[in-house]
């Protein structure tokens, strides 16, 4: 019986990933979960924002479902030392789970065009999964100094690196439509040329069926705006990718509707991107579809159980018809809209 650790945190992660764990007990009854600590829940609690409880838990876990961490600005939490506070706690377990791969898929849900900043002749259709290097990258290489008027930062990437997280976006695509794109600035980088020459020798490799392409990050970030349907797989490295995936989470128009997944070679971590919202939390007023979303993730990608998966998906398509919460200018509270997600899957 596969295990998932839950960590609810604070702010509407608990609404919003009891809202998750209702869905997966429906489609997935074989799941085993286990609750624990995380954020200023943890700090509350035990003084610390990642106990030793949690850690020790995601030694026997085989997917981890996150809420939310985090305080409000005037929140006592924040004027912790920094290591100390709610959003350590949430590095501390990315970096325990060794997660390199962070997954964003970027889905326009049909009817819901409308909120998307795009026309909707251009927000029509987006199905969009980024897939960002995590770990490596210029952000962690330790070559960095500050010196007087003089400061440098190095982008590293060895063969290895670029390996295992071109073949999770492969991988990805299999069940998808097949086609990879990979994001590099190979016309001034070397390390983007050798980033090149190994996701294309990997899919040469091990998945001679998938369509691979290269392009440039100067050029994507214009495209995934202005012709976002040429994309199914985008995989790229650290920084390109962080800046990419923020563009990109504009697209379908709330937070409230994106999901994400950090995978590894343990657990997977599965959690909302949208943060704690203390302006509506406990008000029972909350959009769970990003935490269901991010529960069908842990089934497609956590327990590979993709079947389940697209049911979630399918369903959670229908209650944003048919219940719609607030922030999507609906009126449904976060327990309608779960009831209503029940409620499809049960006519599926
Ligand atoms: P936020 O994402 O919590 O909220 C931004 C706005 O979006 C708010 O008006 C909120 O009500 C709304 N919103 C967010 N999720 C929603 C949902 N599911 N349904 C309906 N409305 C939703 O970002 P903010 O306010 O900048 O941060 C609040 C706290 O969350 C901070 O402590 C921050 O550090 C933390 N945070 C945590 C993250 C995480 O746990 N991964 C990510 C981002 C922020
Ligand atoms: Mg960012």
């Amino acid at each position: 019986m596969p295990k998932v650790v839950t960590l609810p945190g604070d702010g509407i992660g608990p609404e919003v990933t009891a809202a998750a764990v209702a869905v997966l007990r429906e489609v997935a009854p074989d799941l085993t979960f286990e609750e624990h600590l995380l954020g200023g829940a943890a700090i509350e609690a035990t003084g610390e924002p990642f106990p030793q409880a949690t850690r020790d838990a995601l030694k026997t876990a085989d997917a981890v479902l996150l809420g939310t961490v985090g305080g409000a600005q005037n929140s006592p939490w924040n004027q912790l030392p920094r290591h100390l506070r709610p959003e350590s706690g949430l590095l501390a377990l990315r970096k325990a789970l060794g997660v390199y791969a962070n997954l964003r898929p970027v889905r326009v849900q049909p009817g819901l065009e409308h909120l998307s900043p795009l026309k909707p002749e251009l927000s029509r259709g987006v199905d969009i999964l980024i897939v960002r290097e995590l770990l490596g990258g210029i952000y962690f290489d330790q070559d960095r100094k500050i010196d007087g008027d003089t400061a440098y930062n190095t982008m590293r990437y060895t063969t290895p690196e670029v390996e295992r997280i071109a073949r999770i976006a492969f991988w990805a695509a299999e069940q998808r439509k097949g086609r990879v794109t990979s994001v590099d600035k190979a016309n001034v980088l070397e390390v983007s040329e050798l980033w090149r020459r190994d996701v294309t020798a990997l899919r040469d490799r091990e998945y001679p069926r998938l369509h691979l392409n290269h392009e440039y990050v100067d050029s994507v970030a214009m495209l995934i705006v202005s012709d976002p349907a040429r994309y199914d797989v985008i995989v790229t490295e650290n920084l390109f990718g962080d800046i990419l995936s923020d563009l990109a989470a504009v697209i379908p128009g709330s937070l409230g509707l994106m999901p994400s997944a950090s995978l590894g070679d343990g657990p997977g971590l599965f959690e909302p991107i949208h943060g704690s919202a203390p302006d509506i939390a406990g008000q029972g007023v909350a959009n769970p579809a990003a935490a269901i979303m991010s529960a069908a993730m842990l089934l497609r990608h956590g327990l590979d159980q993709p079947h389940a998966a697209a049911k979630i998906d399918g369903a959670v398509s229908q209650a944003l018809k048919t219940a719609p919460t607030r922030d999507i200018g609906g009126t449904a509270g976060t327990q309608e809209f779960t009831a209503a997600v029940l409620q499809a899957l049960g006519r599926a």
